[in-house]
């Protein structure tokens, strides 16, 4: 895509121009599916992996995006619907043979601690950013060639890392890079070459993040990004470019790993 500057695909706001420019067939014949395709992350991969050649189905709960690219299809569905799940991969299938890349990006930010977060809400976040993940590894593994395939399951750098008011999130992160684990070592053994890794995100520009400090009038962006050793937000993009590289065969011997792309919060 030389010449073509990657934030006026992606409107982030970062120039990535010639990162890819011998590249956009990299994925040319490979299927994949994106959840949480329509915001933020999700949709930044979703269009980049097109971008790259591959055929991309976005999915989610809310409609389709404007900004989602024009040959990336799009389904509905909730991540905590196992049966929506199946009738992803069914129709993926009827229509494209096999998929070969699962991103699982859908999750939910919940703030709360131990006093005030309720058992309900609780159930709610481990339910989408847990058995989410969970369900789209269960239903889409078994639709992989066993000679390859990626998933990539998005979890935070809130899953390495306490914050005392994130009880719920950061315990469904956590549980998300032990998922991912799990995952990988299963899928090796089984003799697949099909690859699960993670990638753990500090503060990324999105609706997630605009939407938390919202509703947070006691802590400022600005505020939390000092905490960082580089204090400045993430573009979509930036993300996506890790979990296209993780997707790709220049990550064919990644597998079961943990990727913090935090501005060195985690360090
Ligand atoms: N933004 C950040 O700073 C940040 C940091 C670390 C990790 N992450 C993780 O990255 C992933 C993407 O985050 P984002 O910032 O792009 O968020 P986002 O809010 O922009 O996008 C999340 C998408 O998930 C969809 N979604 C929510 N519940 C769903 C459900 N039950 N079924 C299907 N779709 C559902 C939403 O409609 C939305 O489109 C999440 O897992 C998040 O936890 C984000």
């Amino acid at each position: 895509m030389a010449g073509i500057r990657r934030d006026e695909v992606h409107g982030t706001g970062h120039d990535m121009s010639g990162s890819h420019a011998d590249a956009s067939n990299m994925f040319s014949g490979k299927v994949a599916i994106v959840s949480g395709g329509a915001s933020g992350i999700g949709l930044a991969t979703a269009n980049l992996l097109a971008e790259l050649g591959a055929r991309v189905i976005a999915t989610d709960i809310a409609g389709r995006p404007d900004g989602l690219g024009r040959t990336v299809d799009f389904m509905s569905h909730d991540v905590t619907d196992r049966d929506a799940w199946r009738a992803v991969g069914a129709r993926t299938v009827a229509a494209l043979g096999h998929v070969d890349i699962l991103v699982n990006c859908v999750g939910v930010l919940s703030e709360g601690n131990l006093k005030t977060t309720s058992l309900a809400e609780w159930r709610r976040v481990i339910a989408i950013n847990v058995e989410g993940t969970f369900n789209g590894c269960q239903a889409i593994i078994p639709l992989m060639p066993p000679s390859g395939g990626s998933i990539v399951n998005m979890a935070s750098v809130s899953g390495s890392r306490g914050d005392a008011n994130l009880i719920a999130y950061t315990a469904s992160k956590g549980a998300v890079v032990m998922l991912t684990r799990e995952v990988a070592l299963d899928c090796a053994r089984r003799g697949t070459n099909i690859r699960c890794n993670s990638v753990s995100p500090g503060v990324v520009d999105t609706a997630m993040i605009a939407d938390f400090f919202a509703a947070r009038p006691s802590a400022t962006l600005p505020e939390w990004l000092a905490s960082q050793p580089v204090a400045r937000t993430i573009a979509p993009a930036e993300v996506a470019e890790l979990i296209v590289f993780l997707s790709g065969p220049e990550a064919s011997f990644v597998t079961g790993a943990d990727f913090p792309i935090d501005c060195g919060a985690s360090a």
